[in-house]
């Protein structure tokens, strides 16, 4: 299934050159999504040296992948930012929230291609069960000091209020593909030298060298903006990972307008707008999975379905999905980590903006700076109690998952039955392997320890990956890494009965 964005599938391309030979600057910036793009910008206009070196794509990663949504809140609600941290800590991260879409805003006046809007934040029951969780969000919000108000009606043709509604007014969205590769454009041409198609797959962090199948960089400083950092570090012990999938059905009707959607009910739902090319799109993007342990194509069905019984049965021209990492007390973690590298995560589906917060507090802290926020969203710092029952159900989540499939994996299946498209997880030659024959009928065949701590791997059916449950590494039929933490690829196996 072809899982382009909408946002990749309308923006222009970048075509930054793949690393060659051996670089020594002062900045390595590993990653190209936002927070990376950002950051190698700052970095290079301030006159630093700086070497941003991507995996795949500019914006491949959850950028490109997201819903191009910019808010001083958070999804997951300012409620619980509340209830952990109490309000002055909820006013400082709507603040610093606030200042980072404004930060966006100047730098889009020079870059059409992000398509960048001010609008409206809209959050809607749709069931009457819901209307007091709208209405305790209304509380946070005004104890946050956002300029929050009551809705009236959902605009057509959205699915009617059933009751509760808050406004955000003055929030802002634009095309995320279309603004990391135009603000790659302005870092590279500020002295950055950014390339794609340029993975690390060795780091060494403490003495700052990153290599690449094709060169190595030397730095003075490494920053990790790989969404999760890679490697072993101990935020991941305490982050949720999970999927959501996104769908852009076409879109001829009249509204909704320019607005960010979030409705709640049995099912949640954010819908919004956006238009490229001359056609217009409606963008529905519906609950999240955990990794590795949801049918990813009954995931994706449900929200198809989702959007067609609210908004009529109309042609799917994009679907697609992407991972985030949710901090375990609300709040992402920034900063140097005990690996001496500065790492930024924990962004939930926050983080076009948590990215830019980051971007821009990394640049200070490399300028000797220490700004005040730095030391609240600090990767050590200490987590109110409350923080901390996510942290153990997490750590039970990670020990269930490595107990569930030493005990139960086991129950092979025989190659021989494996049919094109299908995945098993079999016992071949004395070793247990996850196993995958393509459609033109060849075997894929790699070990199922995943190579960051050893949890068991599982199969993705819409996106045909091995993806594990523990803290979301992501690899492909043939072994090699797409995402998430692990560094090494799943060891490939070359059996005699294979095939
Ligand atoms: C479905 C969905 C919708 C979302 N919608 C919104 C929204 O509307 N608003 C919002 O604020 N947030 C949203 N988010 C969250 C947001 O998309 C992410 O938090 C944000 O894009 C993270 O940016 P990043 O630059 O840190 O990471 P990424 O964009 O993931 O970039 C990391 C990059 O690192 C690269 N990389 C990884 N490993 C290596 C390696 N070994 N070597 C070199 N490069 C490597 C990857 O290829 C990738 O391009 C959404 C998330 C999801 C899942
Ligand atoms: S991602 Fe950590 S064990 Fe797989």
């Amino acid at each position: 299934m072809d899982t382009t964005s909408v946002w990749r599938g309308t923006a222009p391309p970048t075509g930054f050159s793949m690393l060659s030979g051996e670089v020594a600057t002062d900045v390595l910036i590993v990653g190209g999504g936002i927070t990376g793009v950002t950051l190698a910008a700052l970095l290079a206009e301030g006159g630093r040296q700086v070497v941003l070196l991507e995996a795949g794509e500019l914006g491949s990663g959850s950028t490109g992948n997201s819903t191009g949504n910019l808010y001083e809140t958070v999804a997951g609600g300012m409620k619980d930012i509340v209830s952990h941290w109490g309000d002055d800590v909820a006013r400082r991260v709507a603040a610093e929230r606030r200042s980072a879409v404004a930060f966006i805003e100047a730098r889009c006046a020079h870059l059409p291609e992000a398509a960048f809007r001010r609008c409206p934040h809209v959050i809607y029951s749709t069931e009457p069960s819901h209307n007091a969780q709208v209405e305790d969000e209304l509380e946070a919000l005004r104890r946050a000091g956002c300029a929050v108000e009551r809705g009236l009606a959902a605009p057509q043709p959205l699915p009617a209020s059933a009751g509760a509604m808050l406004v955000l007014p003055d929030q802002a969205q634009f095309q995320p593909q279309g603004y990391v590769a135009a603000l790659a454009r302005v870092a590279a041409e500020a002295g950055a030298r950014i390339h794609e198609h340029s993975r690390v797959v060795e780091l060494d962090a403490k003495h700052r060298k990153a290599v690449t199948v094709s060169g190595s960089v030397t730095a003075k400083e490494v920053v990790l903006a790989t969404h999760t950092p890679k490697g072993f570090h101990l935020v991941q012990a305490q982050m949720p990972v999970h999927r959501e999938y996104g769908i852009a059905l076409e879109w001829d009707a009249d509204g909704p307008g320019p607005g960010i959607f979030h409705l709640r009910g049995q099912d949640r739902l954010s819908v919004r707008t956006m238009e490229a090319g001359g056609r217009r799109y409606l963008v529905c993007v519906g609950q999240e999975h955990k990794v590795g342990i949801h049918n990813a194509k009954a995931g994706l069905l449900a929200l198809e379905n989702q959007a067609h019984r609210h908004f009529g049965v109309r042609p799917v021209a994009f679907r697609w999905s992407a991972q985030n990492y949710r901090g375990a007390d609300g709040l992402p973690y920034i900063g140097r980590n005990h690996s001496e590298a500065f790492i930024a995560t924990g962004f939930a589906t926050d983080g076009l903006v948590w990215g830019t917060v980051a971007a821009r507090l990394i640049e200070r802290q490399l300028a000797g700076e220490s700004p005040a926020i730095g030391e609240l969203l600090r990767p050590g710092r200490l987590t109110p109690l409350k923080g901390a029952k996510n942290i153990l159900e997490e750590s039970a989540t990670v020990v269930k998952q490595l107990v569930k499939d030493y005990l139960t994996e086991r129950q092979a299946e025989q190659l021989a039955r494996l049919a094109p498209g299908d995945s098993a997880i079999v016992e071949a030659e004395g070793e247990t392997l996850a196993a995958w024959r393509s459609p033109e009928g060849e075997l894929h065949a790699v070990s199922n320890t995943c190579t960051h701590l050893g949890c068991k791997v599982h199969w993705n059916s819409v996106e045909a990956s091995w993806d594990c449950p523990c803290h979301g590494s992501r690899f492909r039929p043939d072994g090699t890494v797409i995402e998430g933490p692990a560094v090494a690829p799943l060891a490939r196996k070359h059996l005699k009965s294979l095939g």
